[in-house]
């Protein structure tokens, strides 16, 4: 995929420099680090040329032209640690000590005018996670994993889902062909039928949680059922997890193998995300994956890290979840769930 932008290193110096003055934490105050950005753009600190980009991305998203979008060599932290791999999250508040990558994805999802959304059971309510291997996770089809990933929308099977998907890469080895897979869903309609579109708009759907989510929040096993399509081409599907629901009808079930027919079929972009990368698309008009197409390294793909926010397309759009959010900040979806 061609990079919608790649930063030079005097701009990533520039724009560094903005950033890593941040103190607060996001992930002990993420109201406060919210509105240390958006003071930095009241009092016109961010440089014009990042500005005029995101206002690109931007103005791509509405006029329908692109829903995804690469940017390169973007500023990040000075230090990017390591953490364990049995419980990395925790390690992570341990080890990071300034917030850079934090910081420009906020700054990004600012002026893109895309609030971001988190889940109070998913990775402590952060509204920055990492897709980071988990030891216990290794070989499943969630975040955590160190395997591939079939094409799907993330959060599936819940129903507050974001807009658009952000991952920034913290530490990628660029021997490690490791592809992140979009598949706009205007392609995959051309090669469905008119007929197979209208029963994947009706609610003959299932999806169960994954591993990760049930782990998290015991309430979540199977999602209600569900319309595959949505909107104008918005999909509600994870490959080998979403299904028919019980006693669907056949036609139901004849769609469903027609997508799957689809997904192989139409056209993908592919992109390694490297060191420094941001890629951003949408997570509901689109499908994505992640293959593994060769390993030099096995050692450096367990410790790849991209971290990686949620994000509506606006705030009308934040709006409608009004009723899921928690009361003290909007954006972060309550769920007052047994836990393990
Ligand atoms: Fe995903």
């Amino acid at each position: 995929m061609k990079p919608t932008f790649e930063f030079s290193n005097d701009e990533k110096g520039e724009l560094f420099d903005v950033l890593r003055s941040i103190k607060e934490s996001p992930y002990l105050d993420y109201a406060g680090f919210h509105n240390r950005i958006k003071a930095l753009i009241a009092d016109q600190k961010i440089p014009e040329f990042f500005i005029n980009v995101c206002e690109k991305v931007r103005s791509e998203r509405r006029s329908k032209k692109s829903y995804s979008h690469l940017l390169r060599n973007v500023p990040l932290d000075e230090h990017i640690p390591m953490f364990d791999q049995d419980d990395p999250v925790h390690d992570k508040y341990e080890k990071k000590k300034s917030f850079v990558g934090e910081a420009f994805l906020e700054l990004f999802a600012q002026l893109t005018d895309s609030p971001l959304l988190a889940y109070q059971t998913r990775n402590n309510g952060d509204f920055f996670h990492d897709v980071y291997a988990h030891k216990k996770y290794s070989q499943t089809q969630t975040q955590k994993t160190d395997g591939e990933l079939f094409f799907h929308n993330d959060r599936t099977a819940h129903p507050v889902r974001a807009d658009y998907l952000s991952l920034l890469g913290m530490r990628c080895c660029e021997s490690n062909r490791i592809y992140t897979g979009y598949l706009d869903g205007r392609t995959l309609l051309d090669h469905l039928t008119e007929e197979q579109q209208a029963t994947l708009r009706k609610r003959l759907f299932v999806t169960p949680y994954d591993e990760y989510s049930r782990d998290s929040n015991r309430q979540q096993v199977i999602s209600d059922s569900h319309a595959i399509l949505e909107n104008e081409h918005s999909f509600r599907y994870y490959d080998t997890r979403t299904t028919y629901a019980p006693g669907a009808p056949n036609e139901a079930i004849d769609a469903l193998l027609a997508l799957k027919n689809a997904i192989v079929k139409a056209n993908k972009e592919r992109v390694q995300i490297l060191t420094g990368d941001l890629f951003s698309f949408a997570n509901q008009d689109a499908l994505h994956n992640r293959e593994l197409i060769e390993v030099k390294d096995p050692e450096l793909a367990l410790k790849r890290w991209l971290l990686k926010t949620y994000s509506f397309r606006d705030q009308h759009s934040l709006q409608r979840f009004n009723d899921y959010f928690t009361r003290e900040q909007p954006g972060l979806v309550k769920e007052s769930a047994a836990r393990n």
